[in-house]
């Protein structure tokens, strides 16, 4: 038996093979169930007693050598097999992935585009406010609850420093420092103090529009949004303005389309009722005019704002907020042809 072990030993030590399925050949001959040494192994129980230390010894590092010495066989091979991979250079490149624009900066230039060729142009205000800019000027009252910790996220109190929670913060900007007329957007991001769920999040974005000159009536509004509802939604969109509340706008609207999916029929999407709402607007409070050193007496102005992500949902329905913010690629790519 001794013989026999050293013998293996020996062969076992000078193993060779060239490919993968000789390694697994050399493998089942020593080690499977009825491989050499396994055979051995069986052989044990008829050594004599006084062998078996010594006997069990040899075995078990014969055992370990004949795995070692085809585990490295098996390592070099597979190793050798990648190298020969990568430095095939007869493949062929594999093209680099285009990027796609995000569906919120795509809907976003759209709505740009669509009131730049009414004469509208554009500005950006700043995301972190004082109070006056995002409630005072726009008058609302001290105790209004959106002034309230619950609704606003506070970076400091006293004096308020705040992010903002609309994008008319930009019309106090803008009206405090250029004279009538006056006839922009402004595209941003706002966010208030939201449970994150499908349907709300804490942050989203908006686009305001304001135009400030002699005479400028509802009627002018209405014509306006009109014209973006069609060109946004299809020209046979029709609108739909309901009387609302807002501080800085007198009087108030929300504004609500004929539902682009069942074309104003009734269907789940439009809660069965034709109509769902896209924005709130009205007319520029005399009030705000006032604060921002505009003199109400001879102007007169409107303002919108609508969400940009209400917007996408309406063109493209999608069902989850979240989706916007998660960066999930399955999710972009769905719109590399949208527009
Ligand atoms: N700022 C309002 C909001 O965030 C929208 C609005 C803008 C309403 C301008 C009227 C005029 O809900």
């Amino acid at each position: 038996m001794k013989t026999k072990i050293q013998q293996l030993l020996e062969e076992v030590n000078s193993l060779k093979a060239s490919t993968l399925e000789e390694a697994e050949a050399l493998r089942i001959k020593y080690l499977s169930k009825k491989g050499e040494i396994t055979n051995l192994f069986n052989d044990f129980r008829n050594v004599p007693n006084e062998e078996k230390r010594e006997v069990g010894q040899l075995l078990n590092e014969l055992k370990n050598n004949a795995q070692e010495k085809l585990n490295t066989l098996k390592e070099v091979l597979t190793a050798s097999g990648k190298t020969e991979q990568k430095t095939d250079l007869t493949r062929t490149a594999e093209p680099l992935k285009l990027g796609t624009r995000h569906p919120l900066s795509l809907v976003k230039q759209e709505i740009a585009d669509i009131f730049s060729r009414i004469g509208f142009t554009i500005a950006e205000g700043p995301e972190i406010e004082n109070d006056w800019n995002v409630f005072g000027a726009l008058n609302f009252p001290p105790e209004h609850p959106a002034r309230d910790m619950q609704d606003t996220f506070f970076i400091e109190k006293n004096p308020d420093i705040l992010l903002r929670t609309h994008t008319s913060s930009v019309q106090t900007h803008v009206m405090s420092s250029q004279k009538p007329p006056i006839r922009m957007i402004f595209p941003g991001r706002v966010y208030r103090n939201e449970a994150i769920s499908y349907r709300a999040h804490c942050f989203f974005h908006q686009v305001e529009g304001l135009y400030i000159d002699k005479n400028v009536s509802f009627a002018d509004l209405k014509q306006a949004l009109l014209y973006f509802a069609k060109e946004m939604f299809g020209p046979d969109t029709k609108i739909r303005l309901r009387p609302s509340y807002f501080p800085f706008t007198e009087p108030s609207a929300e504004m609500d389309i004929s539902c682009n999916l069942c074309g104003g029929e009734g269907c789940a999407f439009c809660k069965h009722t034709g109509w769902v709402e896209i924005l709130g607007c009205g007319m520029v409070d005399p009030n705000v005019l006032d604060n921002c050193g505009i003199d109400s007496k001879f102007y007169s102005g409107y303002a919108f704002g609508m969400g940009v992500e209400r917007i996408t949902n309406l063109k493209y329905q999608v069902k989850d907020l979240r989706l916007f913010s998660e960066n999930d690629v399955r999710f972009l790519e769905e719109f590399t042809n949208a527009f």
